[in-house]
């Protein structure tokens, strides 16, 4: 207690929270929303897509995915635009997919091919369309765009996927390799975005925390430069050792939601071995695609984090508080977090050159120009990363 003055900095007198919705919401029409619906997004593995369907979460929206069995992959909103059961419970037929409750059948372009119980098979079916998006499957992974049709680029293409050393070839993971977690991690997708621009916390949560979850070599505090570029923001971390050389570590937060992070347990000294996509699922969750040249099957899957010997998924609450990861410091941060809370150093810079740039693209989207990374040229060369682990002399 104090007597004759008042305490300060209690609870009592925090005012309202709040968040940046701009940065964050990804529903259609929202901001960053509509920037996300400017590039293309993974939302499923090549082999998900197949006659049995798919439930997807994309952006808000609640889709299905399938595979006709000409082999052509559909997108298509879930809700039959008939009178609205879910396409979930359809069944996928040679040229599309049929709706469970009156047999309306969609091509993999939502059109609407047959109505069953209307004369003469359906008087209306070209009037009637089921939303749909177009996709492309690449590096084993389906990837949907879900913007404007006037403005669809290229799906682009990423050396390090195309350009093999001996032996390797790529594979595609959807369990949330990265995110510490589950494969659905129950927080706001900018929390782990700007968790890429944050070397700082690899240490300290990674290190001292729990204890090397990485190498030890990624254990020693490091001198970080952090540089927006023309895709995205690059952070340059530089750890002093033995013999005059520095290990010198660089990841890349790319536009909208690509992690280019090289393999943090494995001392393996080259360019990034594989890309980790984020997809917003709605408002307060995402997971991450991850694809990257292996030289065995299943080697990305080998690249998850053990704690104190054992999976998150086994590890009790006590064990989550004494071995907290990823997982534990971003959903820690609520579903998303609050921005006006926050308390910014000095370590936070690259966190504030994402929100920043991210804010640069949609300005430049409100001025009607389009944002970073995207491309509208067939014949772009493939995109090369900086990211990788490399041995240097100082
Ligand atoms: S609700 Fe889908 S066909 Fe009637
Ligand atoms: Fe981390």
């Amino acid at each position: 207690m104090t007597i004759g003055t008042h305490d300060t900095g209690t609870g009592y007198e925090m005012k309202p929270p709040s968040y940046k919705a701009d940065l964050t919401e990804v529903g259609r029409g929202k901001p960053m929303g509509e920037l996300l619906r400017r590039y293309w997004h993974p939302v499923g593995l090549s082999r998900d897509a197949g006659d049995v369907p798919v439930r997807v979460q994309a952006l808000g929206e609640d889709l299905v995915l399938f595979r006709d069995r000409q082999g052509r992959p559909g997108l298509l909103h879930a809700r039959c635009c008939h009178r609205g059961t879910t396409l979930y419970y359809g069944k996928v037929e040679d040229s599309g997919i049929r709706c469970c409750y009156h047999g309306w059948l969609f091509d993999t372009q939502g059109h609407c091919l047959e109505q069953p119980c209307e004369p003469e098979g359906g008087s209306f079916k070209d009037k009637v369309r089921q939303p749909w998006y177009p996709v492309e499957e690449r590096y084993g992974l389906i990837f949907a765009y879900m913007g404007p049709p006037d403005k669809k680029p290229v799906l682009p293409r990423y050396d390090c996927l195309e350009t093999m050393d001996g032996g390797e070839f790529v594979e595609a993971d959807d369990s949330s390799i990265g995110g510490g977690g589950p494969a659905i991690i129950p927080c706001n997708w900018l929390q782990h975005f700007e968790n890429v621009a944050d070397p700082y916390h690899v240490p300290v949560l990674h290190g001292s925390f729990s204890g090397p979850q990485f190498t030890n070599m990624m254990a020693s505090m490091p001198e970080v430069r952090f540089e927006t570029t023309d895709r995205g923001v690059a952070i340059r971390s530089v750890r002093p050792q033995d013999g005059g050389k520095v290990f010198y570590r660089v990841t890349e937060a790319i536009f909208p939601t690509l992690r280019v992070v090289p393999n943090p347990r494995v001392a393996q000294f080259a360019r990034v071995e594989s890309i980790g996509w984020m997809l917003p699922l709605h408002d307060t969750a995402f997971r991450i695609y991850v694809a990257g040249r292996v030289k065995t099957s299943g080697d990305i899957g080998r690249m998850r984090s053990k704690f104190n010997g054992k999976f998150w998924w086994d590890m009790t609450e006590r064990e989550h508080q004494q071995f907290p990861g990823d997982y534990e410091a971003q959903v820690g941060q609520g579903p998303i977090t609050l921005h006006s809370e926050e308390h910014f150093g000095q370590s936070d810079r690259g966190v504030l050159m994402v929100r920043r740039t991210i804010r640069n693209q949609l300005d430049a989207m409100a001025a009607g120009r389009d944002p970073a990374g995207v491309s509208f040229d067939p014949d772009a060369p493939p995109i090369v990363f900086e990211a990788g682990n490399y041995i240097r002399d100082v």
